[in-house]
């Protein structure tokens, strides 16, 4: 199990985050449906517009470089959204067997047209494959919105399918003022805490994969 951080070349997000204090019971509730007000409505109540750019090319070259992947491996992203990282997988090594889940049926019904039959519709914490089927099972910025049992299941799935060949990325704080940032922002996280904490938590679940953290930071500007 090593902490690393394979979305490195992620681009850092703009976040107005006074722009999420208002109406914030109200807009956690309709996020946490994860239907279409979440993935392509307003900022204040999700990503405000979800969209391919191609951001994910160069995180998908690090996570094949990482489990030394090659064609005819298997990978499965859990919490795969419109499957943005399970296309641009296939992108950058063709011939590998990239699968998505998610539990959002409207991300699946939007999902981008090349992993149409690949995104499934499921539950992180009952993941609808045999035991040691995959090379390499990564969820990002998933975990963290289930509560703390539904987070201890996830992680012992992802461990059943690709034993100590798991990326689990997740909401983190590591003092007051990233937890103020990170309460202010938050809207569908329902397990959080410092990075000891999951350290805690993944020992817990017998995860042996590797992981790391999401910051929060506020707009500059
Ligand atoms: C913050 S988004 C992350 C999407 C994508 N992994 C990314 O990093 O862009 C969280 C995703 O987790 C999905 N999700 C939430 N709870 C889930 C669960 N219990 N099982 C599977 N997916 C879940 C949501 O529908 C959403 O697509």
């Amino acid at each position: 199990m090593v902490e690393v951080n394979l979305l490195v070349r992620y681009p850092r997000a703009k976040r107005n985050v006074k722009a999420r204090l208002g109406n914030k019971a109200e807009n956690r509730a309709i996020a946490m449906k994860f239907d279409k007000e979440y993935f392509d409505g307003t900022r204040e109540q999700g990503y405000g517009g979800y969209s391919y750019d191609g951001r994910w090319v160069p995180i998908a070259e690090d996570i094949l470089r990482h489990f030394n992947l090659k064609p005819g491996d298997r990978v499965l992203d859990v919490g795969c959204g419109k499957g943005f990282l399970v296309k641009d997988l296939m992108k950058v090594c063709p011939g590998l067997e990239v699968f998505g889940l998610d539990i959002s049926e409207y991300a699946v019904m939007n999902c981008e047209p090349e992993v149409i039959g690949r995104v499934h519709l499921g539950n992180a914490t009952h993941l609808p494959f045999p035991d040691n089927s995959f090379q390499a099972v990564l969820s990002i910025n998933t975990a963290h919105n289930l509560d703390r049992a539904g987070c201890v299941q996830a992680l012992q799935e992802m461990e059943r399918l690709a034993p100590g060949k798991g990326y689990v990325q997740v909401d983190a704080y590591r003092n007051p003022a990233e937890k103020q940032i990170f309460l202010d922002w938050v809207l569908t996280a329902r397990t959080y805490g410092t990075p000891q904490f999951w350290v805690d938590l993944l020992r817990e679940a017998g995860y042996t994969g590797d992981y790391y953290w999401t910051i929060l930071e506020t707009d500059p500007e």
